[in-house]
């Protein structure tokens, strides 16, 4: 099929360079210039696995990268609007760049198209891009306005594009279902897996995955709803990790003991420092917002927010415990990032926190695999930047791991011990076993789980109280 996809961000890009792998005829429309030359010279703006070498494969014959929405949308059977949808002061999403598509749509309309809305949006925006569709003069009967929410997470982006658990579309009429049965096909045919050159399938992905054909509303609040919920497990499993703390209980072991029950699942049960990124803390807002404007108080949103930002304050204070003072302390910060396996660091709980230790005076040595060339936009002055791991612990009062990511669960303890000036770690995101910490030299606090102290541990380090719940 050929298919526009409007904006070239993560969605759009993601979603451009997978549809080509499908083997459909993809052209990426954005108005940023800058972004689509780069795009031309083979650069990949984002950190995503995979992600250059779809784009290496297709660029220039299966996708290809235009300044020019109309004409696009005039050699599309599809066209996908994947813009950005940022939170406005009151929370509620700002839907102008959509709007604004959706105007330059309707002047390409000039045979029968499915217009699919793919951006995160509020319930009601389709019936939105429908109207501004027409009020802009294009005849009802040449297009229909699909939902089709997208679920991909940042890090494992194209294969959970390619191997989704479900595909939902919202549709209002048989003609669009048919469109977008035919755009997943590859997918929900088993076409795509049999292939020889695929992408590799993860390990837990079932295929051919479910395609669930909902009305537009439903496949709106889908969306909202599954990363509301996502969130709610995080504060859910962190607030249980604060009651673990206080009685002296392993949230390890209640969060293994709780999500075997197959109805609750094991999966965004880590304990940690809170979640992150361009989607959880903007969409939940977005969706209180929603519920607010139907009559719906959804207080349980602004639970779920609260205990997400008073998980970092907790730990801030877990530091301080432990160091006593902070200013003149010296800091190695293992991670910036949101999350392992990406680079980006919107709404990132672990840069909040080391913009919280740089007020308090601490010193800050980072790193992170991925994040540090965003990370020096923002943190100007009071950190230096390491060149691994090792560098930034080097000297360190302690040691802080703020970012999963794989290579900071795998770091050679013996070595880590001969370069800190104190052998202390504070672990926001639960990466080891606190008996093997404790073997290797270190005083070990984590998340939900007893402190465990080594006796080689100077006096003076030992935290003065037990925190309270
Ligand atoms: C999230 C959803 O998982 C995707 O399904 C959705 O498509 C996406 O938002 C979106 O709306 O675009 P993403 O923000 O990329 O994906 O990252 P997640 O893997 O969900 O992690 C979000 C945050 O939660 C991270 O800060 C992570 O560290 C934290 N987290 C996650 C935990 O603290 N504990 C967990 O058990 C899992």
């Amino acid at each position: 099929m050929r298919i526009a996809v409007v904006g070239s961000g993560y969605v759009g890009l993601v979603t451009g360079a997978c549809f080509a792998d499908m083997g459909h005829e993809v052209v990426l429309v954005d108005n940023d210039e800058k972004k689509l030359a780069e795009l031309r010279n083979g650069e990949v703006p984002i950190h995503e696995r995979f992600l250059p070498e779809l784009l290496a494969r297709h660029r220039g014959q299966h996708i290809k990268f235009s300044g020019d929405l109309q004409a696009a949308t005039r050699e599309s059977e599809v066209v996908i609007i994947a813009v950005g949808t940022p939170p406005t002061e009151s929370g509620d999403a700002d839907l102008s760049y959509v709007e604004s598509v959706a105007r330059e749509i309707s002047g390409g309309v000039d045979e029968y198209k499915v217009v699919v809305e793919k951006s995160t949006v509020p319930v009601y925006t389709s019936q939105w891009i429908r109207t501004i569709i027409m009020r802009n003069g294009t005849d009802p009967a040449l297009f229909d306005v699909a939902s089709n929410p997208e679920f991909l997470r940042e890090g494992t982006a194209v294969t959970d594009f390619l191997y989704p658990d479900r595909i939902v579309v919202g549709v209002e009429s048989d003609r669009a279902a048919e469109v977008m049965r035919q755009l997943y096909g590859p997918l929900t045919s088993g076409w795509y897996y049999g292939r020889g050159d695929a992408i590799p399938r993860p390990d837990a992905a079932k295929v051919p995955p479910r395609l669930i054909i909902t009305s537009t509303k439903s496949a709106e609040l889908i969306k909202h709803a599954s990363n509301a919920f996502l969130a709610m497990k995080i504060s859910f499993i962190n607030a249980v990790a604060s009651i673990c703390e206080s009685v002296g209980a392993n949230v390890e072991q209640v969060s293994d003991g709780i999500g075997t029950d197959s109805r609750i699942g094991p999966q965004f049960m880590n304990p940690g420092i809170g979640y992150g990124g361009s989607c959880f803390p903007k969409d939940l807002l977005a969706f209180r917002a929603v519920a607010k404007e139907s009559g719906y108080d959804f207080r349980l949103l602004e639970e779920v927010i609260r205990i997400n930002e008073e998980q970092r304050h907790r730990f801030l204070r877990k530091v301080r415990s432990v160091l006593w003072t902070f200013r003149g302390k010296r800091l190695g910060v293992l991670g910036l990032a949101f999350k392992g396996g990406t680079d980006d660091i919107r709404e990132s709980p672990a840069l909040l926190l080391v913009q919280e230790l740089l007020r308090e005076g601490c010193h800050i040595c980072a790193y992170d695999p991925a994040a540090m060339e965003r990370a020096k936009e923002v943190l100007k002055s009071g950190v230096e930047f390491a060149g691994d791991a090792y560098e930034a612990a080097t000297g360190a009062d302690a040691v802080l791991i703020l970012t999963e990511w794989e290579e900071f669960a795998a770091l050679d303890l013996e070595r880590l011990r001969t370069l800190v000036k104190y052998p202390i770690v504070l672990d926001g995101r639960n990466l080891y076993d606190p008996a093997v910490m404790v073997k290797h030299g270190f005083s070990y606090y984590s998340v939900g789980r007893p402190a465990a102290l080594s006796e080689e541990l100077p006096a003076r380090a030992q935290p003065q109280k037990r925190e309270r719940a």
